[in-house]
């Protein structure tokens, strides 16, 4: 099975964060995000994934580098000019030409999840369906696709983010295709698969599966935050070893002491705490120092960041190399 990752995207709700680093390559708890998804993925049989990237295609590429990681095959194609969902999933799948499977997965790249995708596939086998879409249950569907199914799961109205704080059923960023549905995308143009073809399909082979478990899109920093506590805290499995439940602490960080770290926090390698500071609720990527008496809560900090002592952080995101100045 192959699955094609929309890794594309600018990110720009999780800005500072992603000038430099597109979402799917940041590093969530110990590692790239992607990796969780391939890793993912390859539970699930996945023997290839395409990587169809936009935004700082380089920067992406390092993040897993080539070959191939989990034992599943890494290839990336990148995008002349924006895509969007639909159309990057058409170049990706132009790109591979005859080497594509008649049946294929297609995935947003900044979803965790432990989703059963055999379950989806064969919901979507059994139903001879051309696009099976993992729904999930939410509180509040206002920021995402609410989709209403009948007792079959064929799916009767695809609403995209209709800003309605109200119970439903979600579209959770994962689906099984058929490459017949390429065919309602046109080629070298900017197409929204939510928009433009999830719509069309409605009434034509268009399915949905609810689906359990863990699922998360990080897409946000209190949602990104939240995905890190469900990982160091077990509501997720993952390969990620902790430091303790709620805590890692990377090699090389070093904690004063009379510091507080935690009880949740992410140092990430290198990183220095002084004394007297305080690092509660908060991920501090590689090689942040932390200066005397400074409080951090709350926050992300993007890779290098010097916080002055006595400097106080809360809710916030702070891009790379920044220096907060000291307080008195
Ligand atoms: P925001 O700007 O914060 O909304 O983030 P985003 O750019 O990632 O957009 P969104 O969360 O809606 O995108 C869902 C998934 O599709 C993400 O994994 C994106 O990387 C990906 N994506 C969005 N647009 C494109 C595109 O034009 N090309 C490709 N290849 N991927 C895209």
């Amino acid at each position: 099975m192959q699955a094609i990752v929309l890794v594309g995207g600018e990110g720009t709700r999780l800005r500072p964060l992603t000038d430099t680093i597109p979402k799917p390559a940041l590093t969530l708890v110990d590692r790239p995000f992607l990796a969780y998804m391939v890793e993912w993925l390859a539970e699930h049989g996945v023997s290839e994934v395409v990587f169809a990237c936009g935004f700082l295609p380089d920067v992406l590429r390092a993040a897993l580098g080539e070959g191939e990681h989990a034992g599943v095959r890494l290839t990336y194609v990148i995008e002349p000019d924006r895509r969007g969902t639909a159309g990057a999933i058409r170049f990706a799948a132009d790109s591979l030409g005859d080497r594509l499977d008649e049946r294929f997965l297609a995935l947003n790249g900044d979803v965790l999840t432990n989703f059963d995708l055999d379950a989806l596939l064969r919901a979507h086998e059994e139903r001879r369906a051309r696009a099976t879409l993992a729904l999930f249950a939410v509180e509040d569907a206002a920021a995402y696709g609410l989709v209403r199914s009948d007792g079959d799961g064929a799916v009767l109205q695809f609403l995209e983010k209709t800003g309605e704080a109200a119970p439903g059923e979600v579209n959770a960023g994962a689906y099984v295709l058929e490459r017949s549905v390429l065919d309602l995308i046109p080629p070298e143009r900017e197409v929204s698969i939510e928009r433009d073809v999830f719509p069309r399909l409605v009434g034509d082979g268009l399915h949905g599966l609810l689906l359990d478990g863990y699922w998360m899109d990080i897409g946000t920093p209190a949602r990104y935050l939240q995905a890190t506590w469900d990982i160091l805290e077990g509501r997720v499995q993952t390969r990620v070893r902790p430091t303790a439940p709620g805590l890692l602490v990377g090699a090389g960080a070093e904690i004063a002491e009379g510091a507080a770290v935690g009880p949740r926090a992410v140092l990430g390698p290198g990183c220095t705490v002084a004394a007297g500071a305080e690092v509660r609720d908060s991920v501090l990527l590689g090689g942040c120092d932390v200066g005397a008496g400074a409080r951090i809560t709350g926050s992300v900090l993007a890779p290098g960041v010097k916080v002055g002592a006595g400097a106080c952080l809360s809710g916030a995101v702070v891009g790379r190399d920044e220096i907060v100045p000291a307080r008195r």
